[in-house]
């Protein structure tokens, strides 16, 4: 009663006052904390920028080597995890892996369970509830990308390796991914940058799909890691975080760029999507999709073209150029970037979770951030409008026509 308005897939609802990210959709600008997207990529890494978007502001180098350091110290993951993934069926997909395995964390941390400990954990000003808080942050950053990496491992069919010391987060990642037993093996220093670039534009983008399901799911109170498990399921869609994988699916269903104009006409009859354009917020091309470029071609000179580029060229170029694009507002959007995981030799099916590792970042910004607001959290209960039958009586399952 009283409801009039519904607000279908929350165009116009906002839900919380930020300071994290700031979009500007029309003029296709992204800003973490204020600095533009652009100067980060160049100038700083992932963890320094999950550091900014948790804290607030750039680290010192004390700070850094501290945030740091707690986090691969925390990257390693206890060994009964080992028989977690490896009670998964030989062809799971990893992102269920990855989503079950956060959840999983949730068991041991019994720090982070306010219902266990019957109270509210985390207070802004209360030091020791702060640092209990800061743990979490560490453990779920620190050990996604080694849940991350034994997901992919336990599908090889290849033993679990202990996260290396000496290694950057992002390093420490291709390290537990490829090592197979070689000495002194140390990731290419040209795909472990690109990689950690990509991480960063990957790690926060407000108010998204994943990022309201943490928070919708924070407000109740449990705790983080069951939180990031349902940002993380709900990542998984394709119209969310498997898009990067739909795009590889899609440009190996077109095939050659001359098959690009009939697909074309399919999107346009509505028949098929073309993944990896469009977006809710930005109404030009997303200022990501420039830098995934620009990396792409650092990629690609150690890897060699992926026979895939030619087609997403041309499928860019003529959507570009299409009316039914240019109307819509419809533009190039970050998922391009699977071409890069594919040169790299990424599976597909684990594209999804290059984007779900660093996206922890952001999901966790935008927790800590909530649990500490003024006032304390309001659980999330939208309301509905109700439009299904008023009051009837039972009918006996006999009398039934
Ligand atoms: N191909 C063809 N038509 C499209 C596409 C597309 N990729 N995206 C939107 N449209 C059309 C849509 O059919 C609608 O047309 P009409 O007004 O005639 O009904 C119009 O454009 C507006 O689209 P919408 O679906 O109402 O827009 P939305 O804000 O609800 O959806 C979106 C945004 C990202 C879900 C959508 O653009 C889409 O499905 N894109 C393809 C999947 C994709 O690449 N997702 C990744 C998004 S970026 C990274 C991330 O957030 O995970």
């Amino acid at each position: 009663k009283g409801l009039r308005v519904q607000d279908k897939g929350f165009l116009n609802t906002a839900v919380i006052r930020s300071a994290i990210t700031y979009i500007d959709g029309e003029a296709g600008v992204l800003r973490y904390r204020g600095y533009p997207i652009e100067q980060l990529a160049l100038h700083s890494s992932h963890l320094e920028t999950a550091y900014l978007l948790i804290y607030g502001s750039l680290p010192t180098t004390e700070q850094f080597k501290f945030f740091e350091n707690e986090i691969l110290r925390h990257s390693v993951v206890h060994s009964d995890a080992e028989g977690f993934f490896r009670s998964f069926r030989y062809d799971a997909h990893p992102m269920s892996m990855l989503t079950s395995a956060f959840a999983m964390l949730g068991s041991y941390y019994s720090d982070a369970n306010p219902s266990l400990q019957g109270q509210r954990l985390f207070t802004e000003g209360d030091k020791a509830s702060l640092a209990i808080m800061d743990r979490q942050i560490y453990r779920l950053i620190g050990k996604a990308t080694t849940l991350a990496a034994m997901a992919y491992r336990v599908r090889q069919g290849r033993d679990f390796v202990t996260p290396p010391t000496g290694l950057s987060y992002t390093g420490s990642f291709l390290y537990q991914m490829d090592h197979i037993g070689e000495e002194n093996y140390v990731p290419n220093p040209v795909l472990e940058k690109a990689l950690d670039v990509l991480f960063l534009l990957h790690a926060d983008h407000e108010l998204n799909a994943s990022c309201t399901t943490v928070l919708q799911t924070g407000s109740s109170l449990v705790d983080p890691y069951s939180a990031i498990a349902a940002g993380c399921a709900s990542l998984y869609g394709p119209l969310h975080g498997g898009a990067n994988e739909a795009v590889i699916r899609m440009l190996i269903s077109i095939g050659r760029p001359e098959n690009v104009p009939a697909f074309i006409e399919a999107v346009k009859r509505r028949e098929k999507t073309l993944s990896g354009f469009g977006h809710r917020v930005y109404k030009t091309s997303d200022p990501r999709s420039f830098i995934v470029r620009k990396t792409a071609d650092e990629v690609f000179k150690v890897t060699g073209k992926d026979e895939l580029l030619e087609t997403a060229m041309a499928l860019h170029d003529a959507a570009m150029k299409d009316e039914y694009f240019i109307k819509r507002k419809l533009a190039p959007n970050v998922d391009f970037c699977g071409l890069i995981y594919r040169a790299m030799g990424f599976p597909l099916d684990f594209f999804p979770v290059l984007f779900a590792v660093p996206r922890v970042v952001g999901w966790l910004a935008h927790w800590r951030q909530m649990m500490l607001q003024e006032g304390g959290v309001k659980i999330w209960r939208p309301r509905q409008i109700y439009v299904g039958p008023g009051k009837r009586d039972y009918v006996p399952a006999e009398q039934r026509a």
